[in-house]
């Protein structure tokens, strides 16, 4: 299918990948999440390995299955867990893609039992998770880093403060704008935003071309 992948041009390489949801704990039976599917990070995953790399895919709670055996799957609950999980694993990686959706925000008490209901009102105390992505940004030294933004309002200018912040060398905003493009659809509609200001814009596609066309980019700036 695509030329640039088929001889293995991240042979030698080892990629990490993270995605799907964090689930954050409020009791034993409650979490926060998202609708992330994890989709868009298993595809990556699948793209990475196919392209000869040793791929480590770190996800959240997800129905997927790993896509290819080869592929080392570690499954983690919360963002705390994928922080550990990442922090572990990045330093001998050659490159890393966020494809996360990290709930920003967790409880910060966890009750021990389950929460009874009482009072018409209930507040609940959220705390920051840790940002997995600008902590890899600070620690990155060889490596190629790749973030996603999902913005419904400014998003170019909102992608490139990512980009800056987090010391990406790339990252891929995902357009909202269309229909069929987001968490839960099987198609996404990207633009990829780099240090330099430049910008490709890519049309609707699925995950799995879109999985292709951010590897293209990526072993591209890994072979300069
Ligand atoms: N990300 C992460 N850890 C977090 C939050 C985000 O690794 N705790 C990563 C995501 O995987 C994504 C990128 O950071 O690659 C941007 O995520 P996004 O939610 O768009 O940005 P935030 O920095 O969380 O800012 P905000 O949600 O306020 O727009
Ligand atoms: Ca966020």
């Amino acid at each position: 299918e695509n030329d640039i992948l088929s001889n293995l041009p991240l042979r030698g390489k080892k990629v990490l990948i993270t995605a799907g949801p964090t689930y954050e704990a409020i009791d034993p039976v409650r979490f926060i999440g998202n609708h992330s599917s994890g989709k868009m990070g298993y595809e990556l995953a699948a793209a990475a390995y196919r392209a000869g790399a040793e791929v480590t895919l770190i996800s959240g709670p997800t129905h997927l299955q790993n896509p290819i055996e080869g592929i080392q799957l570690i499954r983690v609950h919360s963002a705390q867990e994928m922080y550990e999980a990442a922090i572990e694993h990045f330093d001998s990686m050659d490159a890393a893609i966020a494809a996360a959706a990290v709930s920003d925000y967790r409880p910060k008490h966890l009750a021990s039992q389950k929460i009874k209901k009482a009072d018409e009102n209930l507040n609940m105390e959220l705390e920051r998770t840790p940002d997995v992505l600008a902590s890899l940004g600070k620690r990155k030294k060889h490596q190629v880093l790749v973030g996603f933004a999902l913005e419904t309002e400014n998003e170019h200018e909102n992608a490139l403060g990512k980009l800056d912040r987090k010391n990406l060398d790339f990252i891929v905003l995902n357009s909202l704008n269309d229909k069929g493009a987001g968490f839960k659809s099987e198609t996404n509609k990207i633009s990829i935003l780099y240090r330099n200001g430049k910008r490709s814009d890519f049309g609707l596609k699925s995950k799995k071309e879109v999985a292709g066309d951010i590897l293209n980019e990526l072993i591209e700036l890994m072979n300069e």
